[in-house]
């Protein structure tokens, strides 16, 4: 979304630059004279010049995630080739000084699964990092926010899903809804709309599976736990919610979600609540429940506190009846 919203901009500052030029450069004509001649449109290029090809072309890194030890970063990198037509996506290793790259050009997520890949690191003076090695694949594509606790091998991450909660039938579920043959949609309840996009049937919602290393080898579990099964509790929060909705120490996971008692389109207020990582116990709310919306919920290194954000107040929506009052799609 965000690289994506990036280009979106730069195409619309080029296309907006060229129309600039070009008004400036065709003379006037009375409307209804065919263009004879067309202007020439060269961008100026070289080694000291910023050209709109380079803006477009600029390299988008995601957010940064720090490794334990906190001398290196990953961050994933998105780059629109010209050439090509399309996004490369890599990855970086960064240090302090020095940084390997890790380039996966060509590999494409593609069918039905999901793959998880492993980077070696070595520092042998300047750090390098291996070839991605194919660890496994997940029974779903659209799987992310990813964060690993090593101390419990688990893997937490959220995915859209059905009311099943179940990764497996994502797919043939997703088919069946592009198929039933009408776009109409009809709501009984107010929220319609995240942002920019028509609340559906499915809903964000966090799992975890067990990866570890065995024999020098990661292996990645297929028992995937959806950790908020059997809760009205929907994370990250649509529609801006990421890896800052929740964290994970080794025994639970802190996360926030619009509280379910009250009318969701109409308050801001969001709860925090605790969930062990392996499941089998309902939620504890850590919150007041008078607080507004929360955000950023973080775990102190040893797991035994939560610090968050949070609004003071909940703000409550009210409508008042008017007859100009209409919603628009
Ligand atoms: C644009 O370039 C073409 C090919 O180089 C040339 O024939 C034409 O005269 C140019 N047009 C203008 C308006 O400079
Ligand atoms: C998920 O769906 C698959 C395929 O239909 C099924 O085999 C599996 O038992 C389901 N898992 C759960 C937890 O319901
Ligand atoms: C979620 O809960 C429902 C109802 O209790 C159950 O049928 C389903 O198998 C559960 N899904 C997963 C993935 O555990």
């Amino acid at each position: 979304m965000g690289p994506l919203l990036s280009m979106w901009a730069s195409i619309a500052l080029l296309s907006m630059t060229l129309t600039a030029i070009l008004a400036s450069q065709y003379p006037f004509e009375m409307p209804g004279t065919p263009h004879v001649s067309q202007a020439n449109v060269t961008f100026k290029e070289g080694p000291d010049v910023f050209s709109p090809k380079d803006l477009v072309q600029l390299t988008r890194p995601g957010s940064a995630v720090a490794n334990p030890s906190g001398d290196l970063a990953f961050v994933s990198l998105s780059k629109y080739s010209l050439d090509e037509r399309k996004y490369v996506n890599f990855m970086v290793v960064k240090g302090l000084t020095e940084y390997a790259l890790s380039r996966r050009t060509d590999r494409k997520i593609q069918g039905k699964s999901q793959e998880v890949y492993a980077v070696s690191v070595q520092d042998e003076g300047v750090k390098s990092a291996s070839e991605p090695a194919l660890i496994g694949k997940f029974p779903a594509t659209g799987l992310t926010n990813f964060k690993y606790s090593a101390e419990a091998s688990t893997l937490v991450f959220s995915a859209y899903v059905w009311p099943d909660t179940n990764l497996s039938t994502i797919k043939e579920q997703d088919e069946a809804y592009e198929n039933r043959g009408t776009t109409a949609l009809v709501y009984d309840t107010a929220y319609v709309r995240h942002w920019d996009t028509w609340a559906g049937p499915k809903r964000s919602t966090l799992f975890s599976v067990s990866l570890k290393k065995e024999n020098d080898q990661w292996v990645l579990g297929d028992d995937y736990l959806a950790s908020l099964n059997g809760t009205d509790h929907y994370t990250p929060v649509e529609p801006f919610g990421g890896t800052d909705n929740f964290d994970i120490s080794s025994k639970h996971i802190a996360y926030t979600t619009k509280d379910p008692s009250v009318p969701e389109a109409w308050h801001t207020r969001q709860n925090i609540y605790l969930v062990p990582l392996k499941g089998g116990e309902k939620p504890k709310q850590l919150t007041t429940g008078k607080q507004g919306t929360t955000n950023s919920p973080v775990f102190s290194p040893q797991g035994t506190k939560v610090a968050w954000t949070e609004m003071a107040m909940n703000l409550i929506v009210h409508f008042l009846q008017s007859k100009d009052c209409y919603l628009r799609p």
